[in-house]
């Protein structure tokens, strides 16, 4: 049993910044553990154009400078928040601009920040579903029906049926990335699906079922969106995660909110992990047995999906008790990782 493990460095394909005090707080983290990320367009207002993306992308750059990262060590790949009224000559601009690497589905009322979001995919987005299938664009897919009458537990297999196979049916070479896949429904969908697709996992998906909401009483840092599910669907997920197919690859989904409004009467939705992603993940793979997977899944995959170069540095975990931070500061308020206080086996060095 090796006590170090070097890999290629890895990226997150899954990322919310925030903006303003939020970015300067939190962007150092995620620049510790990627090269690069995807960073999500749900500011408010959202990320809707190529010109609002790329002065997004100076505002992240102007933090990273602030929080003193050194130049060129880490770089966000923008994404454009889809809308009803996007237009198609936007999706050609954003193919142009070598800055805007995706597009980001969000269903109208599915999560945080997505009132803007789609009401009607196929109805309202079909020309720039098209041109974005032509041009070779990803679609990244908040996967869960907003629907109130469908179980909250239950909106990532509806999606499936209701909106997924539909999508790809109408749009076969239309490269699709299922976010924060949740379900082992999702998990077989990916798996079997015919054509470009993938799927993103989070750390917290992977080491965690839905009874970590409610040990000991309702724990609102464990709750985010699509929320933790039963263990078979955990298991899938590990199995996915750390199986030979490429289709699965990181993304943490990090989503910080402020410790009140998590621990509020209606607390926000999302896991800070930015701080300890690599730390989270490492565990959960060696918890399966299975830590010579970890690069495929942190490092390698996520690239050859992006058709973007992996990267050629090397980072190491070591195999050390790691204690995860009570809070961190975050702009005048705090923020608290997920699993704070509780210890993981592996630290990033
Ligand atoms: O838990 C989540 N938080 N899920 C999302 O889809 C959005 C995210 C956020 O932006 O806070
Ligand atoms: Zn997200």
């Amino acid at each position: 049993m090796s006590d170090s493990l070097s890999i290629i460095r890895p990226d997150d394909w899954h990322l919310h910044l925030r903006d303003g005090p939020a970015l300067r707080a939190v962007v150092a983290d995620s620049a510790r553990q990627f090269a690069r990320a995807v960073v999500m367009p749900n500011l408010k207002p959202p990320v809707t154009t190529v010109a609002l993306a790329l002065a997004y992308r100076d505002r992240i750059r102007a933090a990273l400078v602030d929080a003193g990262v050194a130049t060129g060590t880490f770089a966000p790949l923008m994404t454009l928040y889809l809308t009803d009224n996007t237009r198609a000559d936007e999706i050609d601009r954003a193919h142009e601009s070598g800055a805007v690497v995706a597009v980001k589905l969000y269903p109208a009322g599915a999560t945080t920040n997505s009132d803007a979001g789609v009401t009607d995919l196929l109805g309202k987005c079909g020309s720039v579903i098209e041109r974005m299938q032509r041009v070779g664009m990803p679609l990244l897919i908040h996967g869960e029906v907003a629907d109130p009458a469908v179980d909250v537990f239950d909106r990532e297999a509806v999606f499936i049926e209701r909106v997924m196979k539909p999508l790809r049916n109408a749009y076969p070479e239309l490269r699709v990335v299922f976010e924060h896949l949740t379900t082992k429904d999702g998990v077989e969908y990916v798996r079997d699906a015919q054509g470009p697709v993938a799927a993103t996992i989070t750390a917290q998906h992977l080491l965690y079922n839905r009874n970590a909401i409610f040990q000991g009483g309702v724990r609102p840092h464990w709750y985010c969106l699509p929320i933790l599910k039963r263990e078979v669907h955990r298991q899938a997920l590990v199995e996915a995660a750390t199986g030979d197919s490429p289709r699965f690859f990181l993304g943490t989904d990090s989503a910080p909110h402020a410790r009140g409004l998590k621990e509020h009467a209606c607390g926000c939705a999302g896991c800070y992990t930015a701080l300890h992603a690599m730390e989270l993940y490492a565990t959960a793979f060696d918890r399966a047995g299975r830590l010579d997977r970890l690069e495929a899944f942190a490092s390698l995959r996520g690239p050859d999906f992006y058709r973007l170069p992996r990267n050629t540095a090397r980072v190491t975990l070591r195999r050390e008790t790691y204690v995860i931070a009570q809070e961190v500061p975050y702009g005048d308020d705090t923020l608290v990782p997920l699993a704070a206080g509780e210890s993981l086996d592996w630290r990033l060095v």
